[in-house]
C-alpha cells in the first residue's frame, strides 16, 4: 500500500483563515426561509419571535459567521419596501424563479436582522440591480443604517426599530450575467459603478461592497469587472456548483448514484481549486495588493430534486459524499485564504447542499452539517504550511489524490489538522511529520465522520445514521503521527498540551 505523507510546519503560518469562509446563504426559495427558518410567532413549532428554536440552536452551534440573504435569483426581483411594516398588511408577490409560489413577505428586513442578531453573525444583504432602482437600493441602506432624522430612518423607527443596525456586507446584484438581468460584463460593470455610488456609509457604518462576479470559468467577466470597476469594490463574487451530471439533462440523484458518479462528484469538487487560482490570477493583475476579496458566495452540490418534491424548491438529500465535497472545499478555501475572504454554502436549510433538513416540526442534521461542526475550529486560525505527497485514488484509469489535508493553529496555540480520504474502497494511511514543534507532552484528540455505504445519509426516521464519532486510529511518536483513515472519511485532530 502506498502511504500518504505530509510535513506540517507548525512554525510557518501562511495567513489567517477568515471565519467567513464558513458562511451561509439563505434564499426565499422552497422551504429554506419559510418552514426552514421562519415559522411565525403563532406556529405550534417552538420558536422565538417566529424563528424556529431547533434550527436556531443548531446554527448557533456551528458558529455561523455570516449569512447571505434574500437571494440568489430572488434578490433581483425583491423589493424590500414590501417586506417591512405590519406583517398582515405586507404586499404579496410571485416568486417567479422558484416555483411561482406566492411570497407573503412575512420575513423581511427586520426579521432577517433579528435572526442575525440571534445568531451573532454578520448580515450579508444582496441588493436588487436587475429589476430595482438606484433609489430603492440607496433607501434600503438609509433605512437600515442611518441614525438620526431622515425619511427612511423615521420609517424604520415607526416599524419598531429605533437604533440602526450594523450592516457590513452588501452585494450589488446577483448573477447579473443570468437571472439578475442577462447583462454583458461591460454593461454590468458600469451599472455596478453607478449603483454602488449610492450605497453610502452612514455614521461609523462601513460597508464592504461586493460586486457580482463570474459564473464558474467565465474569466472574461472577472477581467472586465476588475479592469472597469475594481477600484469601486471590496469584494468580487464567484459561483460554482458541483453537479455530477448535466445541469439541463439530469444532474444525478443525491442518494441513488454509482461509483462513477461518486468519483466524478469529487473530481468536480476539486475543480474549484483551478477556478479560484485562475480568477485570482486575473485579480492579481489589477489588484496585486489583494485588497479585493474573492467571495465564493454560492457553492455546493446540486442534484436532481428528491422524487415527488416541487422541482422549483431544489430540495435534495445529503450523504457522506456531500460531507467530503464540503471538506475538500474548505481545504481549498484555506489554501487560498490570501484572496478568498468569504464563502457561503448554498443553502442553509432544505435547499441544495443544506446543513439542516426539516419536516414539519422535525429537524435533522446532514453529514455536511457535521463537517461544519468539526471544522469550526479553523475559523480565524492561522493556516499552517504543509508539504504533502499523496497516494493515488484510482477509478477506471483516472486518478485523484486519495487524501487531502489542512492544518491551522489557533490563538491559544492549539493545532488542528483535518484530513479526508475520498477513496470509496480503500483505507488511507497517513504519516504526518511535525516540524517546528515536538509532539512530546502533547495529546491528540480525534473526531471522525464516516460511513459504510457511499450513499449513507440521515433521515427523519434515522437521524443519526451518519454522525461524528471519536477517532482513535492514531499512533503518536516524538515528531510523527500516523493516522489510518477508513474509506470515505473526514477526520479532525486536535493537538493539545498534556
Ligand atoms: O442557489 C440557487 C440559485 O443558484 C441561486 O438563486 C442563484 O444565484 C444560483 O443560480
Amino acid at each position: 500500500m502506498v502511504r500518504n505523507r505530509a510535513v506540517i510546519n507548525v512554525d510557518m503560518p501562511k495567513g489567517t483563515i477568515n471565519k467567513n469562509i464558513y458562511g451561509h446563504f439563505a434564499e426565499h426559495l422552497g422551504r429554506c426561509i419559510y418552514e426552514g427558518i421562519w415559522v411565525g410567532e403563532d406556529s405550534p413549532i417552538p420558536n422565538t419571535n417566529g424563528i424556529r428554536n431547533d434550527v436556531l440552536q443548531a446554527l448557533k452551534n456551528i458558529k455561523v459567521p455570516v449569512l447571505r440573504w434574500p437571494g440568489g435569483c430572488f434578490a433581483d426581483e425583491y423589493h424590500w419596501k414590501d417586506g417591512v411594516g405590519p406583517r398582515e398588511q405586507r404586499k404579496k408577490m410571485i416568486n417567479t424563479h422558484w416555483g411561482g409560489v406566492i411570497e407573503n413577505n412575512h420575513f423581511g428586513t427586520h426579521e432577517f436582522m433579528m435572526l442575525c442578531e440571534m445568531l451573532e453573525c454578520e448580515p450579508y444583504i444582496c441588493g436588487n440591480v436587475g429589476s430595482g432602482t438606484v433609489q430603492e437600493m440607496s433607501e434600503w441602506i438609509e433605512y437600515m443604517t442611518f441614525d438620526g432624522e431622515s425619511p427612511m430612518a423615521n420609517w424604520r423607527k415607526e416599524n419598531g426599530r429605533e437604533k440602526p443596525w450594523k450592516l457590513k456586507y452588501f452585494g450589488v446584484g446577483n448573477e447579473n450575467w443570468g437571472c439578475g438581468g442577462n447583462m454583458r460584463p461591460e454593461y454590468y460593470a458600469d451599472l455596478y459603478r453607478r449603483y454602488q455610488t449610492y450605497v453610502r456609509n452612514y455614521g461609523d457604518n462601513q460597508i464592504y461592497k461586493i460586486a457580482c462576479g463570474a459564473n464558474v470559468d467565465d474569466y472574461y467577466w472577472t477581467e472586465v469587472l476588475m479592469k472597469n470597476a475594481g477600484r469601486f469594490m471590496d469584494g468580487l463574487s464567484l459561483h460554482y456548483y458541483t453537479i455530477p451530471g448535466d445541469f439541463w439533462l439530469g444532474k444525478g440523484s443525491a442518494t441513488d448514484f454509482t461509483e462513477d458518479e461518486w468519483f466524478i462528484t469529487l473530481k468536480k469538487a476539486l475543480y474549484i481549486d483551478e477556478l479560484i487560482t485562475r480568477h485570482s490570477t486575473i485579480m492579481d493583475k489589477y489588484d496585486p495588493e489583494k485588497r479585493v476579496g474573492l467571495i465564493v458566495d454560492e457553492w455546493g452540490t446540486w442534484y436532481d430534486v428528491e422524487p415527488g418534491t416541487n422541482p422549483g424548491f431544489l430540495y435534495q438529500q445529503n450523504t457522506i459524499r456531500d460531507a467530503l465535497v464540503a471538506a475538500l472545499h474548505f481545504h481549498i478555501f484555506h489554501n487560498h485564504c490570501d484572496r478568498v475572504r468569504m464563502a457561503n454554502i448554498a443553502q442553509t436549510v432544505n435547499v441544495l447542499q443544506a446543513v439542516i433538513l426539516t419536516r414539519g416540526e422535525q429537524m435533522i442534521l446532514t453529514p455536511t452539517y457535521h463537517v461544519f461542526d468539526m471544522y469550526k475550529v479553523h475559523q480565524d486560525a492561522e493556516l499552517l504550511a504543509i508539504e504533502s505527497s499523496c497516494a493515488e485514488y484510482e477509478h477506471r484509469g483516472e486518478t485523484l489524490p486519495q487524501v487531502s489535508i489542512t492544518a491551522s493553529k489557533n490563538g491559544e496555540g492549539t493545532v488542528h489538522i483535518s484530513l479526508c480520504n475520498i477513496d470509496h474502497r480503500n483505507e488511507a494511511v497517513v504519516d504526518l511529520e511535525f516540524r517546528g514543534d515536538s509532539l512530546a507532552r502533547k495529546q491528540v484528540f480525534g473526531t471522525m465522520l464516516t460511513a459504510n455505504e457511499m450513499n449513507a445519509h440521515n433521515t427523519f426516521e434515522k437521524p443519526d445514521a451518519v454522525k461524528p464519532e471519536p477517532f482513535r486510529q492514531i499512533e503518536l511518536g516524538q515528531h510523527t503521527l500516523m493516522a489510518k483513515l477508513p474509506p470515505m472519511s473526514v477526520v479532525t485532530l486536535a493537538i493539545v498540551e498534556n
